[in-house]
């Protein structure tokens, strides 16, 4: 089973949603696999009254660490939770650009827990040349007093890959996801599923899934694009 997640970041509008969902929702054609729509705050309501396949579910693209009090413009897990949304992506790293470092993202990993919330956490290095001390002190950070890690799914996004236009280099990353299942092998989450995102799209996913040891693809650009993101789900399912 494959879990394949689309992060539309800061995209969409009403009527864009209605008619991505017309075509999506014709062309793709899901059994066994898990996807997962993570998209702006205000349309998790609107895109959860029309989606009602049991294998597509709604994240959010972050939470606060904190329960709940004065902190403008914040969104709570509790809050999420009573919406009926099933979980949030933390740690993204066009966030941890503006300062979001990971004992806050292990505060959020753990509230969203505490609120029977699933999360996708992101890692990843912006400097190749020290990758491994980077991605060890990323996931011991993040995963630090976390028992129960059902709830829990890793993103590998390396920082370098994000939003570009290249040809990935795989042996690169399948390097990484080797040090990253070394990693939670010895920090006892060996049952940890690993995500790989960063310029995936319809036409590299077949090389992308054929070559890397992973559970399924996080998409940005592509999965703005319905005909092309259902090519994707089809392709993995
Ligand atoms: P792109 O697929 O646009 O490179 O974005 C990847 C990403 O950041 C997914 O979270």
């Amino acid at each position: 089973m494959k879990i394949i997640v689309a992060n539309w970041k800061m995209n969409g509008t009403v009527d864009y949603i209605n008619d991505y969902f017309d075509k999506f929702l014709s062309n793709v054609k899901i059994v066994d696999s898990e996807v997962i729509f993570a998209v702006p705050y205000v349309f998790l309501e609107h895109i959860k009254k029309i989606v009602k396949n049991q294998n597509i579910k709604i994240f959010a693209q972050n939470c606060s660490h904190e329960e709940n009090g004065a902190f403008t413009g914040e969104i709570s897990a509790s809050m999420l939770s009573s919406m009926g949304i099933d979980g949030s992506i933390v740690g993204h790293c066009e966030r941890r650009k503006y300062g979001e470092n990971y004992e806050i993202i292990n505060k959020k990993i753990k509230i969203l827990t505490k609120h029977n919330l699933r999360s996708i956490i992101c890692i990843g290095e912006d400097d190749k040349e020290h990758k491994e001390e980077i991605l060890e002190e990323q996931l011991e950070k993040c995963l630090y007093g976390i028992e129960n890690y059902k709830n829990m799914i890793l993103a590998y996004e390396p920082v370098w890959s994000i939003g570009k236009n290249h040809n990935l280099d795989l042996e690169e990353i399948d390097n990484s996801i080797a040090i990253i299942r070394g990693i939670v092998e010895k920090l006892k989450f060996e049952e940890l599923k690993i995500l790989y995102g960063g310029s995936v799209n319809k036409n590299n996913v077949r090389e992308i899934s054929a070559k890397l040891n992973i559970n399924g693809v996080l998409v940005g650009r592509d999965s703005l694009d319905p005909m092309n993101f259902s090519q994707i789900v089809n392709f993995l399912e």
